[in-house]
């Protein structure tokens, strides 16, 4: 039986938050939070959401030898995993911001590596281990900066351009502050002509807010259990 029952507390926004691990119907593990009635993930399929939205989507539709992530939300890391998986010869500088880090009981359990290829398990715990706010080659052409940090008052100033944005946020109608034009805006600017913005929302006031950003948005099939997504490109 997998650890359903294991919660853990963790500070936000003035309340207390719980996250408790559970299984998606692909066999894989996400984190569901009580207080927002929210999962980290589709429960059709942690991994596979995750391999459609961000890698098939995103990753796969590169064309650049040497390209630059950047992540809204580090949360399992299980995005972050995805992309040293199956980013081939690429060369990838990973930086993914999140404002409440997964404890070492959270990750310590998660079973993603496991079921990918236990030769990831490594890999995968070096992630999560590996000192924030600093960059760490995690393997060879994967160099990976954590920034612990907030979405809603960070400045990208100091950063290189992006290529691909993965936006992972937690649904608009929980926590719309995430998803602020400004945001969007701020992304646009640090995203190189033709990057590429993906997101597991499909909703039309974020799309509708990414234009008005700079981004070319179009709806795309979702993963299973969901009809569509959002595709975009910088113009
Ligand atoms: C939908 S989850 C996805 C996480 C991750 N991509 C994954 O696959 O596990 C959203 C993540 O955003 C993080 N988050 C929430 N508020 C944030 C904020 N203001 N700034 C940065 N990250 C935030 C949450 O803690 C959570 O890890």
């Amino acid at each position: 039986m997998e650890p359903s029952n294991k919660i853990t507390k963790f500070a936000a926004l003035s309340i207390v938050m719980e996250r408790k691990i559970i299984l998606t119907s692909d066999g894989s593990h996400t984190l569901f939070v009580p207080e927002l009635e929210e999962h980290f993930h589709s429960v059709h399929g942690a991994i596979q959401e995750s391999m459609h939205v961000f890698i098939t989507n995103g990753l796969l539709n590169t064309s650049k030898p040497d390209i630059c992530i950047f992540e809204v939300g580090f949360g399992t890391g299980l995005n972050a995993l995805l992309t040293l998986a199956n980013k081939g010869a690429k060369s990838v500088r990973y930086f993914s911001i999140e404002k409440y880090p997964l404890l070492p009981s959270e990750f310590e359990q998660l079973n993603f590596a496991k079921l990918l290829s236990g030769e990831l398990q490594g890999q995968f715990q070096l992630m999560h281990q590996c000192e924030w706010n600093s960059p760490h080659i995690i393997t060879p052409g994967f160099e990976l900066t954590k920034l612990e940090a907030d979405l809603t008052n960070f400045s990208f100033q100091d950063f290189p351009d992006f290529d691909l944005i993965y936006f992972d946020a937690f649904a608009p109608n929980k926590q719309g502050d995430m998803w602020a034009e400004d945001i969007f805006r701020n992304l646009s600017d640090h995203t190189n002509p033709r990057g590429i913005f993906v997101t597991y929302c499909a909703q039309g006031e974020v799309r509708r807010k990414l234009i008005r950003s700079g981004f070319e948005m179009q709806r795309i099939p979702g993963p299973p259990g969901k009809k569509q997504m959002l595709y975009g490109e910088k113009a």
